[in-house]
């Protein structure tokens, strides 16, 4: 049987490495033997070999990146592709950087990830914040309508930036928001971190390029079997420049890139290409029969599911389970759920993220269930309302630009003080990371509240400078 090294090129060359004795006078500086000085450091870097002198020549001679990168390119039925060994992060700040010149403004959800935004003060561009819908029976945001993009027109955004799928699978109606963007000739960037492996089976929806977004940004990560950080760019050639684009990644990635995440990424669009719709469809059959394995212990809907949203408008794969549904504590259930060794990806007051992915069995699905369902029946009480989570309802007063308050002189306030001030800080959840405050807007009243309870509820808040949210960096007066 054929393995998937026959159709990766840079998968077979990270392989090929280790199957030759090797005289490395080159970096990385433990040249695959670190095993000598330290048995444990052994382990962690022994396996591996970087792009430059390991998958390739140092003069990259075979060209074998090209060539992988290209396969991606015509997989997703795009121009261009790069491999990124900084995740969706750094796959963000390349494309951004691209975009337009200091002082140009950008469309964006206020649901982007906070790579988005800081990629935004990197490259001095203006956000208009769009506000994404909020579902009213389960209170998630289901992406950005139409007519909230429209209505911002008249402000002259260069490019319209979304998230898609959202951080609890929910999109946007996107064939509707292209054609309108693509209406103006403004490009779309779709920040697909958590889809990458959308397209690939008729079980998920399409991926955004197919309903033709511009550049899509995508974390092999996540939802793929990909190393840690690797991640995808891709990007059609109608409304952005390549060599543009070319040259923001080269400024933004290492000059140094680890072999292992590379080849991961090729390994995963193999997959995809040979296996996807099996391997996916697979999953979704097994998490359908998890998620009802599951909720036939309960009288109200616990999870959400695709029947909940508009046609092409929730990821299948995604498990999320509304604890408030039962009357739990998302955090509550996490806290039982680790001291059994489960982790999950995401908990908060009222939901709780479980990530799925190919790598997952029918087994460990049902492994899943047998330690939720008691956890869950311990934990039910009496159920109650949605309160939309503070990430995804903040409506921000912006005072001055998030660049000039990155930039400008700061200080620190007691939280009573800070009511009022512009903050200098990007404070977020995280998980999700998505921004309650960014620099240079107002620290109001209900943002401070908001987060002080989010902490309080368990939630990690990151990024203020004051993790204990006793104090805030604001700009000086
Ligand atoms: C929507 C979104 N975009 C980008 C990122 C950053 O991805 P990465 O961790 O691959 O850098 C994340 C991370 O969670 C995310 O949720």
């Amino acid at each position: 049987m054929s393995s998937l090294r026959d159709s990766a090129p840079l998968l077979d060359a990270y392989l090929s490495y280790f199957e030759v004795k090797r005289h490395p006078f080159t970096i990385p500086g433990h040249k695959q033997r670190a095993s000598r000085l330290d048995a444990g450091l052994g382990l962690v870097v022994d396996s591996d070999t970087p792009l430059y002198g390991g998958l390739d020549e140092i003069k990259l001679t075979n060209q074998v990146l090209k060539r992988a990168q290209l396969l991606a390119a015509t997989l997703w039925g795009a121009d261009y592709a790069r491999f990124s060994t900084g995740g969706s992060t750094h796959a963000n700040q390349a494309i951004i950087l691209a975009l337009g010149k200091p002082g140009d403004k950008v469309a964006l959800s206020r649901t982007a990830h906070r790579s988005v935004l800081s990629a935004l003060v990197l490259a001095g561009l203006e956000p208009i914040w769009l506000t994404p819908e909020i579902d009213a029976a389960t209170g998630v945001p289901i992406g950005i309508a139409v007519g909230e993009f429209e209505k911002i027109l008249d402000q002259g955004p260069i490019a319209l930036l979304l998230t898609e799928p959202g951080y609890l699978g929910t999109m946007s109606d996107l064939p509707a928001l292209i054609e309108a963007a693509h209406a103006h000739s403004i490009p779309v960037i779709v920040d697909a971190a958590w889809g990458a492996h959308f397209g690939f089976s008729r079980h998920v929806p399409a991926h955004c390029l197919a309903y033709g977004a511009d550049a899509l940004i995508t974390s092999t990560h996540k939802a793929l079997p990909g190393y840690s950080a690797s991640a995808l760019l891709i990007a059609q050639g109608r409304y952005l420049n390549f060599d543009r684009i070319e040259q923001s990644f080269e400024t933004t990635h290492t000059t140094s890139p680890a072999g292992a995440p590379l080849a991961s990424i090729d390994g995963c669009r193999a997959l995809l290409q040979t296996r996807g719709e099996e391997l996916i469809s697979e999953l979704v059959r097994n998490i359908d029969a998890f998620k009802s394995a599951v909720q036939s212990h309960f009288d109200l809907p616990i999870f959400l599911n695709t029947s909940d949203f508009p046609a092409g408008r929730f990821d299948p794969t995604k498990i999320v389970l509304r604890a408030n549904q039962l009357g739990a504590s998302g955090i509550e259930i996490e806290k039982v759920l680790q001291t059994q060794f489960i982790r999950v990806e995401m908990a908060d007051s009222d939901t709780v993220v479980f990530l799925a992915t190919l790598a997952d069995s029918k087994e460990d699905f049902d492994e899943l269930a047998r330690m939720l369902i008691p956890t869950l029946k311990a934990q039910e009480k009496t159920p109650r309302p949605t309160a939309t989570s503070l990430s995804w309802s903040v409506v921000p007063t912006v005072a001055i630009s998030m660049r000039d308050a990155y930039f400008a002189e700061t200080q620190m306030l007691l939280a009573e003080n800070a009511v009022g001030h512009i903050s200098a800080d990007l404070i977020a959840p995280y998980p999700p990371g998505v921004a309650v405050v960014a620099p240079g807007e107002v620290l109001t009243k209900t943002i401070l509240e908001g987060l002080s309870a989010t902490k309080a509820a368990g939630v990690r808040i990151a990024y203020a400078t004051d993790p204990n949210l006793a104090s805030y960096r604001v700009v000086k007066p």
